[in-house]
């Protein structure tokens, strides 16, 4: 017996329905915020993601699928898809000459993380991001769309938290005293904080960690060493927030695991998932674009997990709107008339009523159970095969008809 790989997991029928509500439920929001949905391949070129992410992120240092394909280059399945996204905005001229473009997609990602609750290895996200606008109004609108997205599926007990993570003027600053500081309190960092010190020491702030926390709790803050730029877009992203009436959380440690953030990072955390807490998190990358090699494009956006949704969502006994169901059955009530039976059925189908019969060749009894959860039960036996009728049984009473009238009778009659 072959298994699935270790992280993937199958989304079975009955799962299946509640996963496309959630997409349909965000793609509708999308839409009503007036961002377009775009598809993108599932494998890059190793370099968009090493420049893109960052060389010395979790994610670009031992996380990736990557492999050679048969023409010797090496390919990446994707973590994430903003850098895709940019990439396509570059390559097809979606933002030339300062135009901007909303965009979004969903699909699977993948990262060779450890498995547990909510943390796979091929993961799903919805991802949104709006290019070509550099302004706190661009941050705002793709807060206030996350949040709305949860809203319309029912989410309860989240947590918005934000912070500022500066930009390429003031983060040397700030990265340079963070060094100066973790390097005084090395005996207290763990073995992973150690490696970050040179190579990337705001990630030591958000380690979870206890002895690299309470190091974390005394180090420079963030907000000392901001420009006056950051400083600005972050007042205006908070006051924006605020006239629209979002309640949301100051985190100073809050720095994400891409490097391609600028000005503002944020993260929506869930009180129901456990460890991996954040059902979406984003955050502004103005500087993306011109480390994959494209024209100078300012950007933010978010991407939340599919996965992590559906566990919430279940966890809080969230509404999926409605469970798939069929609306007519066609039962035989002998073998000669298991032909018309299926003929009817195509005929139903055609008119766009969700049908079903019988085509393993079971007993009336079988076909009558299968039948159950129908509102219409439609019934052909010799008798209505000499007639070409057909009985319809709902809501309590049968009534008999001339079968090429079915499907309108049922369209009339349906709940
Ligand atoms: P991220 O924080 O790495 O950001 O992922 C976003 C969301 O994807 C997480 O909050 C989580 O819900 C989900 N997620 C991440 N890894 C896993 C996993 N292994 N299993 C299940 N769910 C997972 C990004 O990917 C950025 N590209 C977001 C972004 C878009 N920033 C700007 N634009």
């Amino acid at each position: 017996m072959i298994s699935a790989p270790r992280g993937t997991r199958d989304i079975l029928p009955g799962e299946s329905w509640k996963w496309s509500y959630i997409v349909q439920t965000a793609s509708k929001t999308m839409k009503d915020f007036g961002f377009s949905e775009i598809h993108l391949p599932i494998f890059e070129h190793t370099e968009l993601f090493s420049r893109g992410v960052g060389e010395t992120t979790d994610i670009v240092e031992k996380e990736m699928y990557t492999f050679e394909d048969r023409g010797g280059r090496s390919i990446t399945l994707r973590p994430e898809a903003t850098a895709g996204v940019m990439r396509a905005a570059i390559e097809n001229n979606l933002c030339a000459q300062g135009a901007s473009a909303k965009l979004w997609n969903w699909g699977p990602m993948f990262r060779h993380e450890r498995p547990q609750k909510g943390r796979y290895r091929q993961f799903y996200q919805i991802d949104a991001e709006s290019l070509g606008i550099s302004n706190a109004a661009a941050d705002v609108e793709v807060i206030a769309l996350s949040i709305e997205i949860f809203r319309r599926l029912g989410l309860k007990n989240l947590e918005v938290v934000i912070n500022s993570v500066g930009c390429e003027k003031c983060r040397p600053v700030y990265r340079q005293k963070l060094i100066e500081y973790f390097e005084k309190h090395k005996s207290d960092l763990c073995e992973t904080c150690l490696t970050r010190l040179d190579r990337n020491p705001l990630r030591i702030l958000d380690c979870k960690q206890e002895s690299c926390g309470r190091v974390a709790d005394g180090a420079p803050d963030i907000f000392d060493s901001l420009c006056d730029e950051c400083r600005e877009h972050f007042a205006e992203v908070r006051a924006g927030l605020e006239r629209l009436g979002f309640t949301y959380t100051l985190n100073k440690r809050l720095v994400r695991g891409l490097d391609y953030y600028t000005k503002t990072a944020y993260e929506i955390l869930s009180g129901d998932l456990g460890a991996q807490n954040a059902v979406a998190g984003g955050g502004r990358y103005d500087n993306l674009a011109s480390a994959i090699g494209g024209n100078k494009i300012p950007g933010v956006g978010f991407a939340c997990g599919l996965d992590r949704i559906m566990l919430v969502m279940e966890e809080q006994g969230c509404d999926f709107g409605q469970t798939p169901k069929t609306d007519a059955y066609v039962v035989a009530l002998d073998d000669k008339s298991r032909g018309a039976a299926q003929v009817l059925t195509y005929e139903l189908r055609k008119n766009k009523i969700s049908a079903a019969c019988d085509i393993a060749g079971r007993s009336f009894k079988a076909q009558m159970k299968s039948a159950g959860s129908c509102e219409f039960v439609c019934i052909i036996g010799s008798e209505e095969l000499a007639a070409g009728t057909v009985s319809i049984k709902h809501d309590g009473s049968q009534i008999s008809m001339p079968m090429n009238e079915a499907a309108s009778y049922i369209l009339k009659s349906k709940n």
